[in-house]
C-alpha cells in the first residue's frame, strides 16, 4: 500500500511533544509491514535546515496557491534515512526556514499550516506519488482532507484520508475571513469549516475525512462528552460512526533500558534490581538529593501545564513530604506558577525535593530508569507516552484513570497484583494522595510485591507493532469503499 503521512513535527527532526514521538515511530512501523511504501512530509524548520546531520537534495520547486497568494515551495528529499520511510521536507523561508524559536506560537500559525497542508498535496503531485491513503494529524494538517475532497479530487481520485486527533484542545481556529483570504476553498465547504462564524480547521477534518481516529480507546469515548471535547462533542457524536481509538505504542528501540546510552547502568526485566539501584543512586547524586537506596523516589517528567494534573500535586505536595519518608523529583518547563511552586518546594525541602526546570532528554531517560514511582495525574490525557516509558524502565505509574492512562495502566490491588500501577477515578487531590499512599505502602512494607509489579511492568509489549496493524486494518477498510 502506498501511504503518505503528513505532520507538523516528527522526531528526531523536530519535536515539541508526543506527536513528534508518534511521527517518528508510526511511519517506521508501517514501513516494516511488507508491501507498504511510506512517505513522511514535514516542514523544513530552521533547526532542521541548520543541522548538517540531515542530508537533503532539492527534488522539485513549485508555487502553492493560498487565496490570492502564490508562495514558493522547495521540496527537499532526505537522503540518509535507512528504515524504509522516505522523508520529504517542505521548504519555505518565509513560513518555516527563516523563523527562529519554537515550532509553534507565531501570530500567523493558521496561514503557515494552511500553506503546509496544500504544499504536501502539491508535493505529492510533483513527485507523482499518488497515495492510496493519506494519514494526517492534529489541527496543523486538518485542511488536508477538505482539500483532497475538493480542489485536489481530480488529481487524487481514489486516495482515502484518515485524520488523527492527538489532542482536541488545539483546533486551529481562525477568523471567518480566513476562508476566502487564505484557504481559497469552494464556497460549498464553508459550512464544514464554520463554527459560529469562525473557521475551525479540526471541525472541517472531522467532517470531510473518510475515517477519524484518536490515540486511545477511552479518549475516543470521552470525546462524546463536553467535559473533554472542547466544543466539538456534538460534531464528534455525529461522526461517531467513523471514529476509532487506537492506543499509541512507544519506540522500544529508542526507549530501551538495556541499551539507552543516557543511562549509567543497563538492565532488563530479570536484572533490574541491581541495574535500577545503580541508576537511582546516580540520579539522586545528579539532582542533589541524598543518596538513599530505600527511600522511595517519586518522579515526574512533564510539560508544566495545568491539564497534566499539577494542581492536584501542588495541593498535596507539602502534606506528602511531611507525612511520608520519600523523595520527589520533577523535570520540565512550562507555566510560570508551576515553575515557581516547584522551585520553592525544592528550596524548602532540599532533602526531599528536587526540581529541574529545563528540557533535557538524557536526564528524562535517567529519571525513567532511576525512579521508583512515576506520577501522572493528568486531568485528561489522549494517550500519554511517558507512563509507558516509565513502565518499560521499571518505574511503577500512579495515574488518573482517564484517556490512554486508563487503557495502558490497569489498576493493581494493594499487593501489587492484577494490574500495572495505581489509579484514581475522580479528578480530586485526596483521591490522588490515597492512590499514591497505596503505592508507597507497597514499596515500604512489601518490597517483594513491589518488585514483582516492576517486573510485570517491564515485561509488557508497548511496541508499535500491534497499533500499526490496527492502522493497516482501517486503511484497508477505507480503500475497499
Ligand atoms: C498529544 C497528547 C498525548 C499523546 C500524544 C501522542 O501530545 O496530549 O496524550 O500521547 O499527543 O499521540
Amino acid at each position: 500500500m502506498r501511504i503518505a503521512v503528513c505532520a507538523s513535527e516528527g522526531a528526531p527532526y523536530a519535536k515539541s511533544g508526543g506527536l513528534g514521538d508518534v511521527m517518528e515511530a508510526l511511519p517506521a512501523a508501517l514501513a516494516r509491514i511488507e508491501g507498504n511504501e511510506v512517505a513522511l512530509f514535514l516542514p523544513y524548520y530552521k533547526k532542521i535546515k541548520e543541522n548538517d546531520k540531515y542530508e537533503v537534495q532539492l527534488v522539485s520547486q513549485f508555487q502553492v496557491s493560498l487565496g490570492w497568494r502564490q508562495q514558493y515551495c522547495g521540496l527537499m528529499k532526505l537522503t540518509n534515512r535507512n528504515d524504509g520511510v522516505q522523508v520529504y521536507f517542505i521548504d519555505n523561508e518565509y513560513y518555516f526556514g527563516g523563523r527562529p524559536g519554537a515550532i509553534y506560537g507565531d501570530m500567523d500559525d493558521g496561514e503557515r499550516y494552511a500553506y503546509f497542508s496544500r504544499a504536501c498535496l502539491d508535493a505529492m503531485v510533483a513527485l507523482d506519488y499518488i497515495p492510496d491513503v493519506v494519514q494526517c494529524n492534529d489541527w496543523q494538517t486538518a485542511l488536508i482532507p477538505t482539500y483532497l475532497k475538493s480542489v485536489y479530487r481530480a488529481k487524487f481520485p481514489d486516495t482515502r484520508c484518515m485524520y488523527t486527533i492527538h489532542n482536541i484542545e488545539y483546533q486551529g481556529w481562525a477568523h471567518g475571513n480566513f476562508f476566502d483570504d487564505v484557504l481559497g476553498l469552494p464556497w460549498e465547504y464553508r459550512s464544514c469549516l464554520d463554527m459560529n462564524g469562525s473557521v475551525n480547521m479540526m471541525k472541517g477534518a472531522i467532517e470531510t475525512a473518510d475515517l477519524v481516529t484518536t490515540v486511545s480507546e477511552t479518549y475516543a469515548r470521552e470525546l462524546m462528552y463536553p467535559y473533554y471535547a472542547h466544543g466539538l462533542d456534538g460534531i464528534l457524536a455525529n461522526a461517531a460512526w467513523k471514529l476509532t481509538g487506537i492506543t499509541n505504542g512507544i519506540d522500544t528501540n529508542t526507549f530501551n533500558p538495556e541499551a539507552d546510552p543516557a543511562l549509567p547502568a543497563h538492565f532488563n526485566a530479570d536484572t533490574f534490581q541491581q541495574g535500577k539501584a545503580e541508576c537511582k543512586a546516580a540520579l539522586q547524586a545528579e539532582v542533589g538529593l541524598p543518596v538513599e537506596p530505600d527511600v522511595p523516589l517519586m518522579v515526574m517528567v512533564t510539560r508544566l501545564a495545568g491539564h497534566k494534573g499539577l494542581d492536584l500535586l501542588c495541593y498535596i505536595a507539602r502534606r506528602l513530604l511531611w507525612e511520608e519518608k520519600c523523595q520527589l523529583l520533577i523535570l520540565g518547563t512550562g507555566e510560570p506558577q508551576y515553575e515557581t511552586f516547584f522551585k520553592d518546594l525544592a528550596a524548602e525541602y532540599p532533602e526531599q525535593c528536587a526540581a529541574k526546570i529545563t528540557f533535557n532528554l538524557g536526564l528524562a531517560a535517567r529519571i525513567y530508569a532511576g525512579g521508583d514511582i512515576y506520577l501522572m495525574p493528568s486531568k485528561s490525557e489522549p494517550c500519554g507516552l511517558s507512563q509507558m516509558n516509565a513502565m518499560r524502565y521499571g518505574t511503577v505509574p500512579v495515574v488518573h484513570a482517564t484517556g490512554g492512562l486508563k487503557d495502558t495502566v490497569p489498576p493493581a490491588d494493594e499487593n501489587g497484583e492484577g494490574g500495572l500501577g495505581f489509579t484514581f477515578q475522580s479528578y480530586n487531590a485526596d483521591d490522588f494522595l490515597a492512590s499514591l499512599k497505596r503505592c508507597l505502602n507497597l514499596y515500604n512494607n512489601n518490597r517483594d510485591g513491589f518488585n514483582a509489579l516492576v517486573k510485570t511492568d517491564m515485561s509488557q509489549d508497548f511496541s508499535w507493532d500491534v497499533p500499526a496493524g490496527r492502522y493497516m486494518e482501517l486503511f484497508q477498510q477505507m480503500i475497499s469503499w
